[in-house]
């Protein structure tokens, strides 16, 4: 072996060694779960009671006929699993649930205001999970206007 081949292969031996005793480091065992501060922006999500009817956000989404066909498209994707494509009936989770979501009809959705649902549907609500980070805003308010629409 050329001197600087075996200067190459003494540098990086060490590096080896490290990554093969990566795992028995002190900081975490397996599956334990790091103890990190909350994010900066972090909110409670308990659901509920963060929610308020006529709050002060204003759908900035106007119901087009596009807008509404992607807002279907989205619900279709995100949302009918549980909630049912129709009112009707509950989708394949949603009828697992005990009690099951609600069908989210007219009457229903009648009560609630566009920025309780847009809230709804951003931090989650109850056993809902939330889709602030799945969803843009624009794509959230376009499920608010596509819900608007549902018999
Ligand atoms: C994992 C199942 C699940 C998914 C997925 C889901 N939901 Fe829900 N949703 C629920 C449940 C369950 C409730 C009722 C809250 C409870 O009982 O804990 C609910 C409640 C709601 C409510 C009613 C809030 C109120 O004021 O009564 C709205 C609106 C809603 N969901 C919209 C949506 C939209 C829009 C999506 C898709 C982006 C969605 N949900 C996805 C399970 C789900």
């Amino acid at each position: 072996m050329k001197p600087i081949a075996r200067m190459v292969v003494l540098a990086i031996a060490p590096l080896l060694m490290a990554a093969l005793w990566m795992d028995k480091q002190p900081s975490y065992k397996p599956y334990q779960v790091p103890v990190l501060a909350p994010p900066v922006d972090a909110v409670p999500v308990t659901g509920r009671e963060l929610l308020t009817q006529g709050s002060e956000l204003k759908n900035p989404v106007s119901p087009s006929p596009a807008a509404l066909e992607r807002g279907k498209a989205l619900f279709a994707t995100n949302c009918a699993m549980c909630h049912g494509i129709t009112s009707a009936e509950r989708g394949p989770v949603g009828k697992k649930l005990k009690p099951p979501p609600p069908g989210l009809d007219h009457d229903l959705l009648q009560n609630r205001s566009d920025a309780h649902i847009y809230k709804a549907i951003s931090l989650g609500f109850g056993r809902m999970p939330l889709f602030k980070a799945k969803l843009t805003q624009q794509e959230r308010w376009e499920l608010v206007n596509f819900l608007r629409t549902r018999k």
